[in-house]
């Protein structure tokens, strides 16, 4: 299997994983990336099976719609069951670096709200130490030069992202060389930069549950 057959692979399997559980007025968490758009193509055939969803993007809302899949603002949902997303690395504590397609923001938003966050990535995401992947981190336009003076105190070494607006009207500082022995501590630390929005680090809140795609199918680790 090729990457993107693991992607698809894991995807599947996170729908199995809901499906038992779809009830009609049912709000369901979107991520962003290529694994979570398979997983938009596979839930489109149960549309009628739940209400909706709530995006961590711009493209997620529009591949959703073309399903047509309602998209609701997240402040109008009083609950949500689940949140499915990708990641761009894992351990095995299920701490995540997440931001490679720069909506780290509102899929940490979403995070927060969701009663289970299902990550879903292929063999290749796992790590033992996380920092491989530069950890995104997305900041205020202004403040770029402090926040990037500030990353380097604390050890990374970062790169403006070229030519990438958030979806929020924001850039991203790509922070390469972290070798993050404690992400829980590091993800504190850097939001605490004045400027920084939000980084990739999901370590304060991770995943609950890992579908991990591997050549010898896909793996559930909680
Ligand atoms: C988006 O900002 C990221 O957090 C994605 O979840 C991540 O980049 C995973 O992308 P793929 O599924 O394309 O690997």
């Amino acid at each position: 299997m090729n990457q993107d057959q693991l992607k698809k692979a894991t995807a599947e399997a996170a729908l199995q994983y809901i499906l038992p559980h779809l009830e009609k007025d049912m709000v369901i968490g979107i991520g962003t990336g290529s694994t979570a758009r398979f997983f938009i193509d596979a839930l489109a055939e149960y549309k009628d099976d739940f209400d909706g969803c709530v995006s961590s993007s711009e493209a997620s809302t529009e591949q959703l719609k073309s399903h047509g899949i309602p998209v609701y603002d997240l402040n109008t949902v009083s609950e949500l069951r689940f949140y499915i997303d990708g990641a761009d690395e894992t351990n095995e504590h299920l701490h995540l670096i997440k931001g490679g397609g720069a909506a780290l923001t509102r899929e940490k938003i979403i995070a927060a709200v969701a009663q289970e966050f299902i990550c879903i990535a292929d063999e290749s995401k796992a790590v033992g130490v996380l920092g491989e992947f530069p950890l995104p981190v997305e900041v205020i336009p202004m403040a770029r030069s402090y926040v990037g003076r500030e990353l380097v105190k604390l050890g990374g070494d970062p790169a403006y992202r070229e030519g990438v607006v958030t979806d929020n009207g924001n850039m991203i500082l790509d922070v390469w060389n972290m070798k993050i022995m404690n992400p829980v501590e590091l993800e504190q630390k850097i939001n605490s930069i004045v400027g920084v929005v939000t980084n990739g680090l999901f370590a304060n809140r991770p995943a609950d549950v890992l579908l991990l795609g591997t050549k010898d199918g896909v793996k559930t680790l909680t």
